[in-house]
C-alpha cells in the first residue's frame, strides 16, 4: 500500500506528519511512502532528505491525495482536503471528533475510514501513539522557554559582586502532561516552582519534581483513577476554596502556567481578573488552555498582550509547531506506532482491526458508518503521566498495599519465630551446654545485625551502599577486638580486614562524592 504526507494548509502550521526517519520505519512495514513537495521544510526536513530516506515526492497535495492509500496529517481536515479523499481510503490526523460533527459527516460520506489520533485511548499499550501526550510534553517545555522569553529577570537566583537577585517563582496550575513538563523545566532552570491540581495522587510526582505542591485542605479530594486518569468537574465549594488559596499566592508569583483542562469542557476559569492585578508588573502568565477559552479571565487566544498594570499574557495556541521540527519527529514516531499496529503481518497492508482497542478507539467513520463515540477500553485506563513516566498509584491503593504488605511481613516474622524456637529446643535437647552458650550468643547476634544493618538510614546514600557500610562497620568493630590477639593468623586476619572494609567504607563514599559532583548544578 502506498501511504502519504501533504503539507499542512492551516495558516502557520510548520509540523509535517511524516519525517524521513519514520519513512524508513514505514519502509520495513511494507509501505511504499510518498510526501507533496516542500511538506517539510518548515520542520527542516528538505525534499533532498526524504528522497535518501527513499521517499517519493509529489508535487501537489492533489496528486498526493489521489494515490495514497493511507494519509497520515495533523492538523483537521480543511474542506478542501475532504474533496481530495476517495472511497476506501484510510486518513489518519487531529480530528477532534466530540467539537468537529460536520466534518465526520463529510469523511463519512466519502466513505473514508478516518482514524482521529486525538482519540487514541490511554492505556499503557497506547501510550507510543499518543500524539496529545507528546505534543502536550513539548507545550509544557515551551510555555516555561516563551515565559522567560517575556520575563524581564533571571529565573535562577543569582548573587554577584553587583547586588543578590532572588529566583523567580514559577506556579504552575494543573499537574497533566503539559503541567509536570512545565514543572521540569521550571525547576531545571533554577526557579523556585509551585504547582497545583485537583487530583492529590500528583503530589508525590510534583515533589519529586523538586516541585513544591501547593496543598488545599479540603475533606473531598478527588480521585482520578475512577475518572479514567482526568479531573472530574470539582464542586462549587471547591473551586471557592481553591480561587481563595490561588489568590493569596498572586502578590509573590512572577511567572504562571496554566494548563488546566478536563476533557469534553470548557477550560476552568481559575486565575481570574482581580488576581492578575494583584501580581508584580512584569509578571508572565502562559496560558496553554487558551485554545479551550483559557485558564485566565484575560486570556486573548493567539496573541500575547500586556494589561495596563504590566502583567504579559500569553495565549499562544501553537506551541508544539513553535518546536516543529522536534513536534513533527515525535508525532512522525507516533503515527509509525499507529501503523504498526494497523499492520500485523508486517506486510504493507493496513487492516484496521475493530477487535483491538486502540485502533477501535481512534477509528470514528468506517464503511460509510460513523463509528464515534467508541464503547470504552476494555483495558483499564492508566493515569495521566509525562511520557516515559510510569503511572501514578492512587492515594487509597498505596494505603491498601502498605497494609497488606505489613500484613504479610508481620505473619512471615511470627512463623519463622516459631521455627527458631523449635529449632533451638531440638538443638538444646541434643547438644553439650558449652556449645549451646555459643549457639546462644551466635543466634542473638545474627537477630540484632540484622536489626542494626536493615534500620540503618540512607539520606545520604543509596540503600545498598547504606547496608554495606553497616556490615563493613560491624566487621571492623569485631576485627579491632581481635587485632591484638597472641594467635599470629588472628591478629593477621584481623588486620586484613580492618583494611578491607575500610576501603569498602571510604571508597564508596569516595565514589558517592564523584557522583554527586556530576549533578551538582554549579
Ligand atoms: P492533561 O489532561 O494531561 O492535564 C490537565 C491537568 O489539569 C490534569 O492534571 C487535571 O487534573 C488538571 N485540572 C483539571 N481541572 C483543574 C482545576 N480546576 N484546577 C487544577 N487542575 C485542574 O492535559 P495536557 O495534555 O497536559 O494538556 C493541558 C492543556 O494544554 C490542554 O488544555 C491542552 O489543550 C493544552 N495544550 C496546549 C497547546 C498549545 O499550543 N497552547 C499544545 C498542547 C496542549
Amino acid at each position: 500500500m502506498k501511504i502519504g504526507t501533504p503539507k499542512e494548509i492551516l495558516k502557520d502550521e510548520r509540523r509535517v506528519a511524516m519525517t524521513p526517519q519514520s519513512a524508513l520505519a514505514l519502509k520495513k512495514l511494507g509501505y511504499d511512502c510518498f510526501i507533496e513537495a516542500g511538506a517539510g521544510i518548515a520542520a527542516r526536513f528538505p525534499d533532498e532528505a526524504y528522497r535518501d530516506a527513499g521517499v517519493t515526492v509529489v508535487p501537489s497535495a492533489a496528486d498526493l491525495w489521489a494515490l495514497s492509500d493511507v494519509v497520515a496529517k495533523i492538523r483537521p481536515l480543511e474542506p478542501v482536503e475532504v474533496g481530495m479523499t476517495r472511497s476506501g481510503q484510510i486518513v489518519m490526523s487531529l480530528l477532534y471528533p466530540g467539537q468537529n460533527a460536520e466534518l465526520l459527516e463529510a469523511l463519512n460520506a466519502r466513505c473514508v475510514t478516518a482514524l482521529a489520533l486525538d482519540m487514541v485511548p490511554r492505556i499503557s499499550r497506547a501510550q507510543k501513539m499518543d500524539v496529545l501526550s507528546s505534543m502536550a510534553n513539548l507545550a509544557g517545555y515551551r510555555a516555561v522557554v516563551e515565559a522567560c522569553n517575556h520575563f524581564d529577570r533571571f529565573m535562577t537566583g543569582q548573587i554577584t559582586a553587583a547586588g543578590k537577585m532572588p529566583p523567580a517563582k514559577v506556579l504552575v496550575i494543573g499537574a497533566g502532561v503539559a503541567g509536570l513538563a512545565a514543572i521540569g523545566t521550571a525547576v531545571s532552570l533554577g526557579a523556585v516552582t509551585y504547582a497545583f491540581d485537583v487530583r492529590p495522587e500528583v503530589a508525590e510526582q510534583i515533589e519529586s519534581m523538586g516541585a513544591e505542591f501547593v496543598f488545599l485542605e479540603f475533606e473531598q479530594t478527588q480521585d482520578s483513577t475512577v475518572t479514567g486518569g482526568y479531573a472530574a468537574p470539582s464542586s462549587p465549594e471547591f473551586q471557592a476554596k481553591q480561587l481563595a488559596r490561588l489568590r493569596g499566592l498572586a502578590p509573590e508569583i512572577d511567572i504562571v502556567i496554566t494548563t488546566a483542562l478536563i476533557p469534553g469542557r470548557a477550560a476552568p476559569k481559575l486565575w481570574t481578573r482581580d488576581m492578575v492585578d494583584a501580581m508584580k508588573p512584569g509578571s508572565v502568565i502562559v496560558d496553554l488552555a487558551a485554545e479551550r477559552g483559557g485558564n485566565c479571565e484575560l486570556t486573548v487566544p493567539e496573541q500575547a498582550i500586556e494589561t495596563v498594570n504590566g502583567v504579559r499574557i500569553i495565549g499562544f495556541t501553537d506551541f508544539p509547531s513553535r518546536m516543529a521540527a522536534q513536534a513533527s519527529t515525535l508525532y512522525a514516531t507516533n503515527v509509525r506506532h499507529m501503523m504498526d499496529d494497523l499492520t500485523p503481518a508486517r506486510d504493507g497492508i493496513a487492516f484496521v482491526n475493530m477487535e483491538d482497542d486502540v485502533i477501535r478507539g481512534a477509528t470514528v467513520t468506517r464503511q460509510g458508518e460513523i463509528t464515534f463515540p467508541p464503547p470504552p477500553p476494555k483495558v483499564q485506563a492508566i493515569a495521566r503521566a509525562a511520557p516515559n513516566r510510569t503511572p501514578v498509584e492512587s492515594v487509597q491503593e498505596k494505603a491498601a498495599r502498605e497494609d497488606a504488605q505489613r500484613k504479610v511481613a508481620g505473619k512471615r516474622q511470627t512463623w519463622m519465630l516459631l521455627a527458631g524456637v523449635i529449632v533451638t529446643l531440638l538443638v538444646g535437647a541434643t547438644a553439650p551446654p558449652a556449645f549451646m552458650q555459643h549457639f546462644m550468643v551466635f543466634v542473638l547476634a545474627v537477630f540484632v545485625g540484622f536489626h542494626v544493618i536493615w534500620n540503618v538510614s540512607h539520606s545520604l546514600h543509596t540503600p545498598l551502599m547504606a547496608i554495606t557500610n553497616a556490615i563493613s562497620s560491624i566487621v571492623v568493630l569485631g576485627a579491632l577486638l581481635q587485632v591484638g590477639s597472641s594467635d599470629l593468623i588472628v591478629g593477621s586476619l584481623a588486620a586484613l580486614s580492618i583494611l578491607m572494609a575500610s576501603i569498602n567504607i571510604f571508597g564508596g563514599f569516595l565514589v558517592t562524592r564523584r557522583m554527586l559532583a556530576m549533578f551538582n548544578k554549579s
